[in-house]
């Protein structure tokens, strides 16, 4: 009998519907092929209820979200809501919610695929990001006071406990290993933040003797680490990160591995329940327009796919990616310049898996 994995997807704003339409029909395909099934709920969060309604994730979604095997996300982010309240009443609080403590950016360049980087192909840009995804300067402690006199003033504090760092850290070991070269990054900056980053620093290092000997460990200071990902790519294969530096450089990621059409991401607890999302954002100026790139969105699919314990499936899917991008059919991975629509791209993927 088929396997059945019960999947909440939550469209989002913007341009997060046209891209999830796609990775469910590629998803579809590999269910297909490998005996898989899925039962998809859909969930209206995001700009448009918030405008509506004024809610962000009401509290009987969230007890549905805690029974599902995984969510897909396509975006969250409305032009007419200022920064801050959707991006933190809605991804944020899903992500500390069900404590997806990790969150798992590739930075990989498929053929076919141009990055700003001269000289560099697949060979050298093939690396992996683990920010961590729960804790440090995200989750808001601190304060303002006098506001809006001259006295105001307002903190956000980085803190980590060592549970935390450890946590993340033991799956970043466990991420290292898997791959032929073993050599896990720790970026910081522990010449300034000396207390959180010396925490950190011995935390990584600690545990890499005791448990992990065969993972070579290394150090960057996170202004550093944009630097030599920009220079030499292929130093890296697996990095590790606290939340705040982690968001910033895999920005950068996704730029050096083709943009954002192309960059997936997964927030995940190990133990609990995980959601994927293309890390692009709800590109408003597109949406309805179906010139969306939806690859990202597929690949988070297929990353999913990959948690959930299917790893073949999910190999398949981003093998499909690739067979799409060595096709020629995409002429570029930018929104509304790759020569097909963004359904045209779906389907056409979705017949190579
Ligand atoms: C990301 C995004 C989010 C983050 C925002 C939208 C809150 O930039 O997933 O990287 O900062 O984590
Ligand atoms: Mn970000």
């Amino acid at each position: 009998m088929a396997k059945t994995y019960k999947i909440a997807v939550l469209p989002g704003d913007g341009t997060g519907p046209e891209v999830v339409t796609e990775g469910r029909k590629v998803l579809d395909a590999a269910a297909k092929k490998f005996g898989l099934s899925f039962t998809y709920q859909e969930y209206d969060l995001g700009g448009d209820r918030y405008l509506k309604t004024g809610e962000l994730v009401p509290d009987s979604v969230l007890a549905e979200l805690e029974k599902v095997d995984s969510i897909y996300l396509g975006a969250i982010g409305h032009p007419e809501v200022k920064p801050g309240p959707l991006e933190v009443g809605i991804l944020l609080r899903l992500r500390f919610h069900v404590e997806q403590y990790i969150n798992l950016r590739p930075v990989k360049l498929y053929p076919n695929v141009e990055t700003p980087l001269k000289d560099k192909g697949p060979k050298e840009i093939n690396f992996e990001i683990i920010r961590e995804n729960c804790g440090g300067i995200y989750t808001g402690a601190g304060g303002a006071a006098h506001k809006g006199t001259p006295l105001e003033y307002a903190t956000q504090v980085m803190t980590y406990s060592r549970s935390e760092v450890d946590r993340c850290l033991r799956f970043a070991f466990q991420r290292a290993q898997k791959r032929e070269k073993k050599q896990l990054t720790l970026v910081h900056k522990m010449n300034v933040l000396t207390e959180v980053g010396d925490l950190w620093f011995r935390a990584f290092h600690e545990m890499g003797e005791k448990e992990f000997p065969e993972v070579a460990r290394d150090y960057n200071h996170v202004d550093a680490c944009t630097m030599w990902m920009v220079k030499n790519p292929e130093w890296y294969e697996t990095i590790v990160t606290a939340n705040l530096f982690g968001d910033i450089i895999t920005d950068l990621g996704a730029m050096i591995q083709g943009g954002m059409g192309i960059a997936a991401g997964g927030n995940i607890n190990p133990d609990g329940i995980s959601m994927f999302e293309p890390i692009g954002g709800s590109a408003p100026k597109y949406t309805g327009q179906k010139k969306i790139n939806p690859l990202a969105a597929i690949c988070s699919a297929g990353m999913m796919l990959e948690h959930l314990g299917e790893a073949q499936a999910g190999a398949a899917m981003e093998q499909a990616v690739v067979k799409a991008l060595e096709s020629g059919k995409i002429k570029s991975l930018s929104a509304g310049r790759m020569g097909l629509n963004t359904e045209q791209v779906g389907d056409l993927v979705a017949s190579l898996v």
